[in-house]
């Protein structure tokens, strides 16, 4: 696309975890992730939109913070307004010069920006009508809220020329190789707390030969020992909630049987210490927080021999002190291979940051819930919406020539 001078909506995916009461910018791996879009689209009237959390959150703010940082980042001269569609936005947005980049505040202090619905109709919301005639063309590198169907997603790709960012495409292209030819052996790591977004992701993969292994820690282990009739004795605490998955997963044990790897040991807290026992003596009442060390050993091994590894979620509660040891162990072991290596998820991302080893990585993906649903054979409403905009131009342009 011919970029110079043009003036550009740029739909990027900033929301990042932010200090509850300080606010302050706790990871910027999203905000470095965009820069090299920015660059590509230097010589245009860049106008920036993104989204920070969500109504009713502690860290649902400004976008001040953020674009700060992003100068920082990119060469451009980036400025902020603290509007999003109304006059000051607008006048601001028409006074953006080639080479600079405005960034506009949290989209979704406009109440149309939170709520999904098909992308006519969002075509039709007053965020669209307002910002698209002031745009010629808009870019989504938002690939970690390319699963909603909100109206800077899906919305402004109905009226505008349209375009992927270079971010959207990398990730894309990671999460496709895994889904068409991952060298195999093919090893997942699935951990977390939500058991709703992995057990689609298992069912999908296991269904398609896409994975040799899947290792479990987290809620996902527990709901899988739970359907394996392990004698593991859990706090009513650690499975409330999962029984609706339940059936699923013992269709998966049945059928993949010799894939699903499940912890042999884990670990809980007694008297303020880090204690790893058996499943089969778990002590009752104690909340489980992290895979024990015997398989952290078990999963190392297993992944050391893969040549492609993918890993989504935490392996236990690794905010608490030593508790952290399964989810580190696992990080360090897939940073030494040699094969294939994603990660996704903020809180993996997070501590692979702090490790100072998210570069030891094939590819750090910047979505949690996109890369997911990806996984699980859903489509995303946000490359829907791009693959229908590239349509409709190749369209008009078979019809002028
Ligand atoms: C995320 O971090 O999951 C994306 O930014 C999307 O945000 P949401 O889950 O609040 O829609
Ligand atoms: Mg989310």
């Amino acid at each position: 696309m011919e970029i110079p001078g043009k003036k550009v909506f740029l739909r990027v995916d900033i929301n990042v975890p932010l200090d509850p009461s300080s606010h302050e910018i706790l990871d910027d791996t999203r905000i470095r992730a965009v820069c090299s879009t920015i660059e590509e689209l230097k010589g245009a009237r860049v106008v920036l939109g993104s989204h920070q959390s969500r109504p009713g959150k502690d860290d649902f703010t400004s976008l001040e913070p953020h674009a700060r940082l992003l100068e920082r980042y990119c060469s451009q001269e980036v400025k902020f307004v603290d509007d999003v569609l109304g006059p000051q936005a607008r006048q601001q947005i028409s006074r953006v010069r080639p080479g600079e980049v405005l960034v506009l505040d949290n989209l979704r202090f406009c109440a149309e920006e939170n709520i999904d619905d098909k992308p006519e109709k969002q075509a039709k919301t007053h965020l669209v009508k307002r910002l698209a005639p002031l745009f010629e063309l808009y870019v989504n590198d938002a690939f970690a809220t390319a699963h909603r169907s909100q109206p800077s997603i899906v919305g402004l790709s109905e009226i505008l020329p349209s375009a992927a960012g270079r971010l959207m495409e990398k990730e894309v292209g990671a999460v496709s190789t895994l889904l068409l030819e991952p060298r195999r052996p093919c090893v997942y790591v699935l951990g977390g707390s939500k058991v709703e977004d992995k057990v689609p992701v298992m069912e999908h993969i296991l269904g398609r030969d896409k994975a040799d292994r899947i290792l479990l820690g987290g809620v996902p282990a527990k709901l899988f020992l739970r359907a394996l009739d392990r004698k593991v004795v859990f706090d009513e605490k650690d499975v409330s909630g999962f029984e609706s998955f339940l059936e699923t997963a013992r269709n998966l044990v049945r059928k993949y049987k010799d894939r699903i790897v499940v912890p042999v040991d884990l670990a809980s807290e007694e008297k303020g210490k880090r204690m790893d026992h058996r499943i089969d003596s778990m002590p009752p009442k104690e909340p489980t927080l992290d895979i024990g060390m015997e398989t952290v050993e078990k999963y190392s091994k297993i992944v050391r021999g893969a040549a492609t590894v993918v890993a989504n979620g935490p392996l236990g509660v690794f905010e608490k002190n030593g508790f952290d040891l399964g989810t580190k162990a696992i990080l360090e072991s897939m940073a030494l291979t040699n094969g294939y290596t994603v990660i996704g998820g903020g809180h993996l991302v997070g501590l692979a940051t702090i490790h100072g080893i998210e570069d030891k990585f094939s590819h750090v993906s910047t979505a949690g819930g996109a890369m997911l649903s990806l996984l699980a054979g859903q489509t995303l409403p946000g490359v829907d919406a791009l693959v229908r905009a590239a349509r409709r131009t190749s369209g008009l342009r078979e019809k002028s020539s």
